[in-house]
């Protein structure tokens, strides 16, 4: 496989609101984000993926974008945005922009236009339909974030249709004119010299409404392709699609590097196993032998002709401590332990702000202290259909959106050091114990444990190219592999449970001498038949010889 510059980088995901606000008004910023480049270059990380910065309503904290080329006041200015591009650079730091397509605000020109006036170019950049005879809607898509996909416009007596919120409208994919707006747009950013984009549901540009088709539509691909070949494909940029209906089939055609379609892309597979019958309101104890089924399924298949992405939370999803790990007294070993078996596995490895901390997900008592648009819509449509109040607020401690959204604990000072102001979400109220600052002084924190595995991916290049090959497949509680090159042979064991065992290792290892890379308690010198771990325990061991 031919090798470029991302495939031994490491991403950390800035979700800006919540990261560092420099100005006093609650909301993280752009000069927030420029003062803490130290700290992400101490931890490692050489690519920063910024979540959306664009000027918005901010219905959906920036994913509904009413100017892609105009910077949000909250966050900041243009110049802002320069600044922090050329700062990124001097650290060696690139920054992927999130690119948000599927959709624009309804705040955009082209939106507003469109509904204004119906004989106006725009009006084909969004999708609408008429009602059907009786009046009821086109079909019976809903909404990601509840409720249904269409939105009956008094105005022009259609509806139109948005597969998130309202205020959220759906490009019309079909349109060419549109795509060259968006080409011209993403070159523009390019030019301001960015290191790429990571793609919001890509995977939903290709929809055919009337066959009720929303992801993977037969246009997908051919449009990746289109816009690969007008605008970032001959530079060399880092591009990830965010695609929940991915397989390993498909997540081939976007990052098989011969197709000239995306660097990688982010699947869900994983994630959505703790979700009973696709539903994130009701989770679902994680059944681990599943859980390395899938993984290795996607590290097995991805071998060749593609790449995978590895992360275990970003701004949409619990923190990864409280989902997979204990947050409470094995925080520490299980936090270690989660980022060594993600760390060590084939692809580029995505850091979510905070986890390198450990922060854990946050239990708000009411509703009103909740702030995300998913978890607002979903809790009254739930209520209002049956569901209970007291199952809903579970569900959202358990997988709401707001667990990775509350400020970045820097200190422990007032607000976390996050904002001398009025913060726009609580914060979690354990920040006087997990902190940056305190994580800094600790040789033994977490956050080195990061530090140390980043620095390893880059000295081992087994981590990044080597092959992947599962141990213990149907052990219950360890998840364990080896990377495998013509030079190095890598052992990774990880106890994902809060109990001290004994486990039979395999024979063609026992006896082996081993250094012990990176550990979050035992130390070996060579491999036992039987070895005993503690909770949480994690090591990843070079064969010697
Ligand atoms: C996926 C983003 O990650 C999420 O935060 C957002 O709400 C939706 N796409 C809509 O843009």
């Amino acid at each position: 496989m031919e090798k470029r510059w991302w495939h031994d980088s490491v991403v950390y995901q800035i979700y800006p609101r919540s990261f560092c606000d420099s100005n006093g008004d609650g909301i993280g910023d752009i000069q927030g984000i420029i003062s803490k480049l130290d700290y992400i270059q101490s931890l490692g990380a050489d690519v920063i993926w910024l979540s959306p910065v664009y000027q918005s309503p901010m219905d959906d904290n920036g994913y509904d974008i009413s100017d892609y080329q105009a910077i949000a006041p909250e966050f900041g200015t243009m110049e802002d945005m320069r600044e922090l591009l050329d700062k990124a650079k001097q650290r060696d730091i690139r920054i992927v922009m999130d690119l948000v397509v599927n959709h624009t605000s309804d705040e955009h020109p082209w939106f507003v236009e469109a509904k204004s006036n119906p004989d106006s170019e725009y009006r084909d950049f969004y999708i609408w339909r008429d009602a059907k005879e009786d009046g009821s809607k086109p079909n019976d898509i809903d909404s990601i974030f509840g409720g249904s996909a269409w939105q009956w416009d008094e105005e022009n007596q259609q509806y139109f249709f948005h597969l998130f919120s309202k205020r959220q409208p759906d490009l019309n994919w079909e349109n060419p004119t549109l795509h060259q707006k968006v080409f011209d747009m993403m070159n523009w950013w390019i030019d301001q010299g960015i290191g790429g984009f990571r793609l919001d549901v890509i995977d939903l540009i290709g929809k055919e409404i009337d066959k009720g088709i929303t992801g993977n539509g037969e246009r997908l691909h051919p449009l990746l392709q289109k816009m690969n070949q007008a605008t970032f494909g001959d530079k060399d940029l880092l591009t990830v699609g965010e695609t929940w209906g991915a397989t390993p089939d498909i997540a081939k055609l976007y990052s098989n590097p011969d197709r000239d379609e995306l660097s990688m892309v982010f699947q869900f597979e994983h994630i959505t196993l703790t979700w009973q019958d696709g539903d994130k309101w009701q989770p679902k104890p994680l059944d681990l032998v599943e859980f390395k089924q899938v993984l290795t399924k996607w590290q097995v298949e991805l071998k060749n002709d593609g790449w995978n992405s590895l992360f275990w939370n970003n701004h949409d999803l619990p923190r990864v401590v409280s989902k997979y790990g204990c947050d409470k007294e094995f925080r520490v070993e299980s936090a270690k332990m989660l980022a060594t078996t993600l760390h060590f596995m084939k692809g580029t490895p995505y850091i979510f702000q905070g986890e390198e901390i450990g922060m854990t997900n946050v239990a708000f008592d009411t509703i009103d202290q909740y702030k995300d648009i998913e978890t607002l819509n979903f809790y009254k449509v739930k209520t209002e259909s049956g569901v209970s109040h007291d199952h809903m607020l579970k569900a959202i401690h358990e997988n709401g959106r707001d667990n990775a959204r509350t400020p970045m604990h820097w200190n422990n000072s007032s607000n976390a050091g996050f904002t001398s102001g009025q913060p726009w979400i609580e914060l979690n109220p354990n920040y006087q114990t997990i902190n940056v600052s305190d994580a800094l002084e600790d040789k033994n924190s977490i956050f080195y444990h990061y530090q140390q595995l980043i620095a390893l991916r880059k000295a081992h290049p087994v981590i990044v190219y080597g092959d992947f090959i599962p141990l213990l497949e149907d052990h219950s509680q360890v998840f364990a592999y080896e990377r495998k090159d013509e030079n190095e042979h890598i052992v990774v064991i990880n106890n994902f449970s809060k109990e001290r065992i004994n486990v039979s290792l395999p024979s063609h290892l026992s006896g082996k001498s081993c250094t012990t890379l990176i550990t979050n308690e035992s130390t070996l010198t060579a491999i036992p038949e039987t070895c005993t771990l503690n909770p949480y325990e994690s090591f990843a061991l070079k064969i010697e010889g």
